[in-house]
C-alpha cells in the first residue's frame, strides 16, 4: 500500500497528488476517524500537524471533472480551464506540463481541450470562476474544523493563468543554479503560472486562514523560481503587507551543485529578497528531490543537516534525511512515478522509500504487508533504531542539533550575516545581544584550518569527529561543518 502525503482519495496517478474528494482519507489509509487519532496523538506529544492542500487540480476522476466533460452546458462546465482547439485542430497553445508534452488534453466528448499544469489525470480548476473558490475554501475550513495547524499549498503558483491564454515566450536564460525541469524550462512560465490576479486570491486564503474561529493557522507554500528570473516574483508570496504566504517554501538550494561559493552566494540572495518582517524557510529535500546524501554523498549530507538546522529560518527536513538516507534502487521499467516513467532522470520514486524504523522484517516499516516501494539500501544500518543507539550516527548528530537550537535563542531568532570565508568554506553568522554563533562548512575534499576573529569560541557541534578547536582556528575535515559559539556580554 502506499502512504504518505497527500492522504485524501485519489486516482493515485501522481502519488496522491490527484485528489477525487479533498474531505476524504484514501481508504487504504484509514478514514477521518484514523486522521482524528493521528492529530490526537501528535497534539498529546506536542507535535502540530500540517496538511497537504492541492487547489491547483483534481484527479480526472473527481466528480467535478466527471460532470464539467460531459457538455459545454453541463453544470460545473466552467469549474476547470477549456477551450478550443487552433485553427489546425492543435492545443489551444503552447504551454507545457510541468511532466513535460502540452499542458493541454483534448476530450472527444465536446472536442474542446482542458489544462493540466501537470499529468493529463490531473486536470486544473478554474479558479477564476467564484464557485469554485468557494468550494476550495470550504476544503480549508473542513480541515482548520478538524484541528490541522496549517498548510502545504501545492503548486500553489499555478492557480490562475493568462485569461487570453497567450503563447509563453522562449526561455533565453540558463541560470546553473536553478531547479532543472527539462523541456519545461524551454519557456518562460510568463503566462501559465504566477499570474498577477493570484495575489488578491491569497490574500482571500488568508483571510480565511487568520480568521479561524479556533485560532490562525499557517501556510506554507510551493513556488519554484524560474531559472534566470531572480527571486523578486518568488518572495512576492510574502504579501506587499506580509498578508499572503507565511512561508513560501524556498526550494532554490536542492538544485545547487556541492559548491561553497554557489551555497553561500544563494543563501544571501534569499536573504536580502525575503521582505522585512517575512520569515525564511529552509529546504534541502523533499518527497520530489533525490535524497541529499545521493545527491552530495554521506559526509556532505551530515555536513547540510548542520547548515539545515543553523541557517535563519524554518527548517523543512524530509523524513530520511535525518539518518542520511541514500536513494532507494528502483530497476528500471519499474518506476511507479509518472514523470519517472517519461523521463528516467527525474524519477522521485528514488527519495520516496519506506523510513526504516528498526532492523525487523521491511526495517519495521510495514508488517506482513509488502511496502510500495523498495526499501532504502542498508535499511537496517541507517534505521532509526540503530542509529539512536550510536553516538557518532547522523540521528544523534540532528539530535544534537536541534538541542543546540533549542537552548540557544539565537539560533531561532537571532539575525543572520554571511561572513565571507577562505575558498570552500560556507561561512555565516547567527547574532542577537548575548551571543555570536559562527557556522563553518567545509565543502573541500581535504581539511581547512578557518581563523576566527578573536577568543572565546567554543565548539558546539560538529557534523564529523575529525572537527577540532586548537588556538582558536578550527580544523574542519572534509565536507565537515562546525558550530561556533561565543557569549558577547
Ligand atoms: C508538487 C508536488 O510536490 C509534486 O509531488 C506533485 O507531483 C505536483 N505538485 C503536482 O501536484
Amino acid at each position: 500500500m502506499r502512504c504518505g502525503s497527500p492522504f485524501y482519495a485519489s486516482g493515485d496517478a501522481d502519488f496522491g497528488y490527484d485528489v477525487t474528494d479533498h474531505c476524504a482519507v484514501d481508504p487504504r489509509m484509514g478514514d477521518l476517524a484514523t486522521f482524528d487519532a493521528l492529530l490526537a496523538e501528535a497534539r498529546a506529544r506536542g507535535l502540530r500537524v500540517l496538511v497537504d492542500y492541492v487547489p491547483n487540480h483534481t484527479s480526472i476522476e473527481h466528480p467535478w471533472f466527471a460532470d464539467s466533460r460531459t457538455s459545454r452546458q453541463a453544470a460545473r462546465r466552467d469549474w476547470y480551464v477549456w477551450a478550443d482547439p487552433r485553427r489546425d485542430g492543435g492545443p489551444p497553445n503552447n504551454w507545457r506540463s510541468v511532466f513535460g508534452g502540452s499542458a493541454w488534453t483534448r476530450d472527444p466528448p465536446t472536442g474542446q481541450y482542458y489544462l493540466h499544469s501537470f499529468l493529463g489525470e490531473q486536470p486544473d480548476l478554474n479558479w477564476r470562476n467564484p464557485e469554485v473558490e468557494a468550494a476550495m475554501l470550504d476544503v480549508l475550513r473542513f480541515w482548520m474544523d478538524r484541528g490541522v495547524d496549517g498548510f502545504r499549498i501545492d503548486a500553489a503558483e499555478h492557480l490562475l493563468a493568462d485569461p487570453e491564454l497567450r503563447d509563453n515566450p522562449t526561455s533565453e536564460t540558463g541560470d546553473p543554479q536553478a531547479k532543472r525541469l527539462g523541456e519545461y524550462d524551454t519557456q518562460r512560465h510568463l503566462h501559465d503560472r504566477g499570474h498577477p490576479d493570484v495575489h488578491a486570491l491569497y490574500r482571500r486564503i488568508r483571510r480565511r486562514l487568520d480568521r479561524h474561529p479556533s485560532g490562525p493557522r499557517v501556510a506554507l507554500a510551493e513556488i519554484v523560481p524560474e531559472p534566470g528570473v531572480g527571486l523578486a516574483h518568488w518572495a512576492s508570496f510574502y504579501g506587499r503587507a506580509l498578508d499572503e504566504i507565511h512561508l513560501p517554501l524556498n526550494l532554490t538550494l536542492p538544485s545547487l551543485p556541492w559548491d561553497a561559493a554557489a551555497f553561500q552566494d544563494t543563501v544571501d540572495a534569499v536573504e536580502r529578497a525575503v521582505p522585512a518582517g517575512g520569515w525564511p524557510t529552509i529546504v534541502l529535500g523533499s518527497h520530489d528531490e533525490r535524497r541529499v546524501a545521493s545527491r552530495y554523498g554521506p559526509d556532505q549530507a551530515r555536513c547540510l543537516l548542520v547548515v539545515l538546522l543553523t541557517l535563519r529560518g524554518t527548517p523543512v527536513l524530509f523524513n530520511g534525511d535525518e539518518l542520511a538516507l541514500t536513494d532507494s534502487p528502483v530497476p528500471a521499467g519499474e518506476a511507479r512515478d509518472p514523470w519517472g516513467r517519461r523521463q528516467a532522470e527525474f524519477n522521485r520514486d528514488r527519495g520516496r522509500a519506506p523510513m526504516p524504523w528498526t532492523s525487523g522484517d521491511h526495517a519495521g516499516f510495514t508488517a506482513g504487508a509488502q511496502p510500495w516501494l523498495p526499501l532504502p539500501e542498508h535499511p537496517q544500518a541507517l534505521s532509526v533504531g540503530v542509529q539512536a543507539e550510536d553516538p557518532e550516527s547522523t540521528l544523534t548528530l540532528t539530535r544534537r542539533l536541534l538541542a543546540l537550537r533549542r537552548d540557544l535563542p539565537v539560533l531561532r531568532r537571532g539575525g543572520y550575516v554571511s561572513v565571507r570565508g577562505p575558498a570552500d568554506v560556507l561561512a555565516y553568522e547567527r547574532r542577537d545581544d548575548t551571543h555570536r554563533v559562527r557556522v563553518l562548512a567545509n565543502f573541500a575534499q581535504d581539511a581547512r584550518r578557518v581563523a576566527l576573529d578573536g577568543a572565546g569560541w567554543e565548539l558546539a557541534v560538529s557534523s564529523s569527529g575529525e572537527a577540532a578547536l586548537d588556538a582558536d582556528a578550527p580544523a574542519l575535515g572534509a565536507h565537515a561543518a562546525a558550530v561556533l559559539v561565543r557569549h558577547t556580554s
